[in-house]
């Protein structure tokens, strides 16, 4: 293990349930194991702007349950320049940190990746975003509890489709990824899945809803990953209207309500496994590297694998959305 005594820790990115429960983890476990812990806040812009905060045990207190992240977080822009990841460097040394654990999505860990290479700095990310995007693990911290907040406002949208006898385009997130829409179209029983990953032409797309919809159900719900090449929900309903302009369609895109509320206990025994062992693959020497978990397993996925964009869509998934909808 390298000279560490103290560990850094920071959010960034788009915020996800169960990012207070790795701070948590991080945080205790590299307590429990003598280290010194500091809180950066804002992410990498409170790095740059040198906001950084002693972490005791009761920093972490009565937070497990909170959606959110209590360091705060934000998209930092400027981190992409040289100069200024050295003024972040600068900080880090200053404040004594000789260790970072990185809680974010694709953005974060590219970020973090650069950071470590640049300053030879000991940096271990945990996967937190809503978008299960990240390569090299099963499972994202946020997206259980994100998969769980779309499929109870679509089983409430399906009261009101089903009385009204309309089709609903419901929009979630994902970022150019179709994790979210696929799986929850499985848990909410939707008629179809419309992701990124697959192109879908207007003429499919109405196969697919007459398929249930007009032969033996009323109503349909099609869930559309946000997509602004192709305008998701709302410019795939304007089609299907222009088309066929029999069916009665509505649009209703979830937006960040998807990245709030109180993590689910699969998020939460997530975020506390993977934050214990943030700390333990730096007391391993072990850099560079997300902690994925894998078949129930944690496992140490390089940065350069995580935020490659290949994860790939499981097909079985996308026909099992066809089959049951029938
Ligand atoms: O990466 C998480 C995410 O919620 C994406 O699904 C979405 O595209 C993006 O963040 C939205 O970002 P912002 O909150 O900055 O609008």
């Amino acid at each position: 293990m390298a000279n560490i005594k103290c560990i850094g820790i920071l959010t960034s990115g788009g915020d996800a349930p169960g990012m207070n429960a790795a701070i948590r983890a991080v945080t205790r476990t590299a307590i429990y194991h003598n280290f010194a812990v500091k809180g950066i806040m804002r992410g990498y812009k409170g790095l740059v702007c040198n906001e950084i905060v002693d972490f005791h045990s009761q920093s972490v207190s009565n937070i497990i349950q909170q959606g959110g992240t209590i360091l705060k977080t934000a998209r930092c822009k400027e981190f992409s320049s040289p100069e200024v990841r050295r003024k972040a460097y600068d900080n880090l040394r200053a404040a004594g940190i000789d260790a970072l654990v990185v809680i974010g999505g694709d953005g974060s860990l590219t970020g973090a990746s650069i950071f470590a290479e640049e300053f030879n700095i000991p940096i271990v990310g945990l996967p937190g975003t809503i978008d299960n995007d990240l390569g090299g693990t099963d499972a994202t911290i946020g997206f259980d509890t994100a998969l769980n907040t779309i499929m109870d406002a679509v089983d409430k949208l399906r009261d009101t489709a089903s009385s009204h006898e309309r089709l609903f385009f419901v929009e979630v997130m994902g970022h150019t990824a179709g994790y979210l829409a696929l799986n929850s179209a499985i848990a909410s029983g939707s008629e179809a899945a419309i992701i990124p990953e697959m192109e879908t032409e207007v003429d499919q797309l109405a196969e697919l809803i007459n398929q249930g919809f007009r032969k033996s159900k009323n109503s349909a719900i099609v869930i559309v990953a946000e997509n602004p090449e192709t305008g998701g929900a709302t410019g795939l309903a304007e089609r299907i209207k222009k088309e066929f302009p029999e069916y009665d369609a509505r649009v209703t895109i979830l937006g960040h309500i998807q990245r709030g509320g109180s993590p689910t206990a699969i998020d939460r025994i997530l975020a506390s496994r993977m934050g214990q062992a943030a700390i333990e693959a730096l007391m391993e020497g072990q850099r560079n590297v997300m902690i994925g978990v894998e078949n129930g397993r944690i496992v140490y996925v390089p940065f350069t694998k995580a935020v490659k964009h290949n994860k790939g869509i499981n097909r079985d998934d996308l026909n099992l959305v066809k089959i049951l909808s029938i």
